[in-house]
């Protein structure tokens, strides 16, 4: 019997198509796709209430979803991919968004000579940032926020994570987790749903010691762990500690860690950035989802992080911007690690948006191929942010987030750089 052309086979509520060529790192190989990546040319992809129902050639698409792209026929919606090529969204899961002022002064002291470390014991550096956050309203914040999350939204980031860090006291830290989970709910609309960015909320009041605090820094650390964890429960969803001999001892980050974990969060670390401060091992021994920078975590840190499955979150930014070495990716991923990489967005080590320089940064400075720095950018930025089931390949069964791409082949990425190449991002709404 002669099918019904527009009674699709496989329920679906949207369909994308005319899709020049979709690039995925997938669990489960797709039919007709190869490569190290799964990459198929001409392609198309079904979704159902947001979900990922099918992935095909475009032209089995044909018969399913006979519709004229951009109408609304039966309540499918027909995407016009315009030809783009199509990645999973980009995911960056280690950004600091919620701050005012700059530290563009800074930068170009370090250009002289200065070194970060230097500021930050001269009670410059985040302390910088934490004066102008703290007097600047919540309105202006979240303003300053926005205009940044579009920025990541233009250059095809799909999900964020973003840490407070600069209030550093009770008040002013809960207003920046306030924003940032208003920056989720003002994307809910209809109108935004389909370029919707996901943000996940990371607390950091452990990102240095605030002035009033200077001569009494244990007092600080008791306000954390007595007063700010059991607020910010339901606000955020990971706690990170800055753990450096600038920021809080091992100890200190692991009596905050462990009570954040005793209290339902998830943990992170900013470990070994700019000294072997230990915080790769604390990473391991506390189950930590990701620890971040490690720029000096030793073989002996690489393997304690495989074993407990901690994903290592490498930031070219922070390299390109103190001019500090760039940490070989290559080791990491020959330790058998999961490797993410993500911006980390912020005023002081990596003012930088787009993930596409930490792209181009991790290949060319890292020694990473193109597919590793990719897998690095999806799926395990998702890893790292524990939502791989969720996000991070186009896969059936997970979201359809995606980012579209103005180029003809996924090999330009990395090689035409300093310019967006991203088309826009894509989400079919649940
Ligand atoms: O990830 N290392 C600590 N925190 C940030 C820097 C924050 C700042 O300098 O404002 C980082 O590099
Ligand atoms: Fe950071």
């Amino acid at each position: 019997m002669a099918r019904n052309p527009s009674q699709p086979l496989i329920q679906a509520n949207a369909v994308i198509r005319n899709i020049k060529q979709l690039v995925t790192v997938a669990q489960q190989p797709i039919p007709g796709a190869s490569g190290p990546l799964q990459v198929i040319s001409n392609a198309a992809i079904a979704a159902h209430d947001g979900v990922i129902v099918w992935i095909g050639a475009d032209d089995d698409a044909e018969p399913m979803f006979q519709h004229k792209t951009g109408s609304r026929t039966d309540g499918i919606t027909v995407v016009d991919a315009q030809g783009t090529v199509v990645t999973p969204g980009l995911v960056d899961s280690h950004t600091h968004l919620v701050f005012a002022g700059d530290r563009a002064e800074e930068f170009h002291l370090r250009r002289s000579g200065v070194s970060y470390a230097e500021l930050l014991a001269q009670g410059r550096g985040i302390l910088t940032t934490v004066n102008a956050t703290r007097s600047t309203d919540a309105e202006t914040l979240m303003a300053l926020a926005t205009a940044r999350l579009d920025t990541m939204r233009h250059c095809g980031t799909t999900t964020v994570e973003v840490k407070t860090g600069y209030g550093l006291d009770t008040i002013t830290e809960e207003t920046c987790l306030r924003i940032i989970n208003n920056l989720n709910a003002l994307q809910a609309t209809p109108s935004q749903a389909h370029s919707r960015v996901r943000v996940v909320p990371t607390f950091l009041g452990a990102h240095t010691i605030p002035p009033e605090y200077r001569e009494k820094r244990n007092e600080y650390v008791d306000l954390v762990v007595e007063e700010m964890l059991p607020s910010f429960v339901g606000l955020a969803r990971f706690c990170d500690v800055f753990c450096e001999r600038e920021a809080f001892s091992l100890e200190e980050s692991r009596r905050i860690l462990t009570r954040a974990k005793e209290s339902g969060y998830q943990v992170k670390i900013h470990a070994d950035q700019l000294s072997p401060s230990g915080g790769a091992k604390l990473a391991a021994e506390l189950g930590a989802t990701s620890a971040d920078h490690l720029d000096f975590a030793s073989d002996a840190d690489l393997d304690a992080l495989r074993e407990a499955g901690v994903v290592a979150t490498l930031l070219p930014g922070c390299s390109y911007s103190l001019r500090t070495p760039y940490p070989s990716a290559r080791r990491f991923l020959d330790h058998g690690l999961h490797v993410a990489l993500a911006t980390d967005f912020n005023p002081g080590t990596s003012y930088c948006e787009n993930m596409q320089m930490i792209l181009g940064l991790a290949m060319s400075n890292m020694g990473m191929s193109l597919e590793e720095a990719l897998t690095a950018a999806t799926i395990n930025g998702a890893r790292a942010l524990a939502l791989q089931d969720q996000i991070g390949s186009i896969e059936v069964g997970k979201h359809c987030e995606l980012t579209l791409w103005s180029i003809q082949d996924y090999h330009e990425i990395g090689y035409h750089f300093g310019v967006n190449l991203v088309h826009s991002v894509l989400v079919i709404a649940s």
